[in-house]
């Protein structure tokens, strides 16, 4: 089965041109200068499109168990509803909780898996203890699982923290077998203080949650990872959902110091504020509660993670899509705001919500691709069979229409959500034809594709280090 996508703009993490793309079954074989194509193939018309490798949310949690309850998108629903969106492979994060053994939680995680979703996945894994047997299990999940990458936690003290110690150690272990360590930077001890007095002085609304966790604590872990990474003999640092300001003036001093330490962020950052969604009206706002919080939208926080984004002190930008219902979810924290499950979903709108930065001159349509699909392919070693449209690579390519218009709603979303968090958001730019290996999954807004075509991707090393 041949396929010949003729007629549009190919975008890469270098740039644009007019091009035609021949795939064969599962992987693309050629590209064309317009016109010199062989003839024969199924051709797909891309007139007008701009023709982009599938996108990578390299930060998903599907159906995770947090908060007292589960993500409320399953492997089935989230990854049909990034697919539509676009996204044509996640890195979700299999758990290994405290006193469990690591190779429990990643069958655990392959057992979800396994016949439920519509677009390739891979995994990395969260290390709930660090101890001998998870720091052996490290090297085994490095040689012969394909996961290369485990994040670790400076917050959530009782549940998947790590101390200092610990932290160290798994950077050691890291550096020696070459995996990246992924920093969820806030500092959990000094934020429960917070919390503890916040709710005695009865301050139990949403938005306390962000003010709870002030970027000063977001900066101070982050540093502190930065200098821990630096005594395991610079292990690769990747800081998750920066959200703060102060926490990228870390990220960008080390980088100005030739160090492995990249970040990412999350669209949530990129728009959305404190006063504006989290500290809407009553409960509401417990639909923006996620970790990192969002930020002031009086400080400078926006604009310089847009900036962030151009000089590439933030590498990617992942959704670290956690999505709650309000009604029995989010809910559960009425009265006291550090009950509500930690979370957004956004798998469905990334692609979208990152071009919205390309109409806006935030970003060129090159480090647009880059910043969601070849950088994170690239980071977590799944370059150049994933993220970028070059011949041997699969064929996994959105065809993206500049001319279309987006509106973000819960009654039109496929995410497993009762409400969106960008409801009635209009985006320039539309999602127009998914393919995934080959296979038209999505067209038009009809979709084709089934749960279990997906494929686990084992992963190599990064190709991204100094
Ligand atoms: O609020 C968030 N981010 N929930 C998901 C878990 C995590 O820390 O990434
Ligand atoms: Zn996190
Ligand atoms: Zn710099
Ligand atoms: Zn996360």
């Amino acid at each position: 089965m041949s396929i010949l996508i003729k007629g549009g703009t190919v975008v890469g993490p270098t740039g644009a041109s007019p091009a035609d793309v021949l795939i064969d079954g599962e992987t693309i074989v050629a590209l064309f200068a317009p016109g010199q194509a062989p003839e024969g193939p199924e051709v797909i018309d891309a007139t007008g499109k701009y023709v982009i490798p599938g996108a990578i949310d390299a930060h998903t949690h599907m159906q995770m168990p947090f908060g007292g309850t589960q993500a409320s998108d399953t492997f089935d629903t989230g990854t049909k509803a990034a697919a539509i969106g676009g996204t044509t492979t996640i890195i979700d994060f299999a758990i290994q909780k405290y006193g469990e053994v690591v190779q429990d939680g990643l069958a655990a995680w392959h057992g979800k898996t396994a016949d439920q979703c519509h677009i390739d996945y891979g995994f990395h894994m969260i290390l709930g203890g660090v101890d001998d047997d998870s720091l052996k299990a490290m090297d085994q999940l490095v040689a012969t699982e394909g996961i290369t990458s485990f994040k670790l936690f400076m917050a959530y003290p009782g549940v998947f923290y790590s101390d200092d110690g610990q932290i160290l150690r798994a950077m050691q272990k890291a550096r020696d077998n070459g995996a990246m360590i992924m920093m969820h930077a806030e500092n959990g001890p000094a934020i429960d203080v917070l919390v503890k007095q916040a709710l005695e002085r009865g301050e139990t609304d949403p938005k306390f949650h962000g003010l709870t966790r002030p970027q000063e604590l977001e900066a101070e872990a982050t540093s502190r990872a930065i200098w821990l990474a630096s005594v395991a003999a610079d292990c690769p640092l990747y800081i998750v959902h920066l959200s703060a300001s102060k926490a990228l003036e870390q990220v960008r001093n080390a980088r100005d110091l030739g160090r492995n330490v990249f970040a990412e962020t999350c669209p949530q950052y990129l728009y959305l504020t404190l006063e504006d969604q989290l500290g809407a009206p009553g409960f509401e706002g417990a639909k923006w509660v996620c970790s990192t919080p969002l930020r002031s939208g009086e400080e400078s926080h926006r604009a310089d993670l847009w900036q962030g984004l151009r000089t590439n002190d933030l590498s990617v930008v992942s959704t670290d899509h956690c999505p709650f219902c309000m009604k029995d979810q989010k809910e559960m924290g009425i009265g006291d705001f550090s009950k509500i499950p930690n979370g957004i979903g956004s798998v469905e709108h990334r692609v979208d919500l990152l071009y919205q930065g390309v109409v806006d001159g935030k970003l060129s349509l090159a480090r647009w691709v880059e910043t969601i699909a070849t950088t994170p392919a690239r980071m977590f070693g799944m370059y150049p069979k994933k993220g970028i449209i070059a011949p041997g690579s699969d064929a996994d390519i959105v065809l993206y229409d500049p001319n279309g218009r987006t509106r973000i709603s819960v009654e039109t979303h496929h995410m497993n959500m009762d409400y969106s968090a960008w409801e009635g958001w209009e985006i320039d730019g539309k999602v127009d034809t998914v393919l995934s290996r080959g296979e038209v999954i999505s067209r038009n807004g009809e979709y084709t594709g089934r749960p279990g075509r997906g494929k686990y991707v084992p992963r190599g090393l990064s190709d991204y280090l100094l």
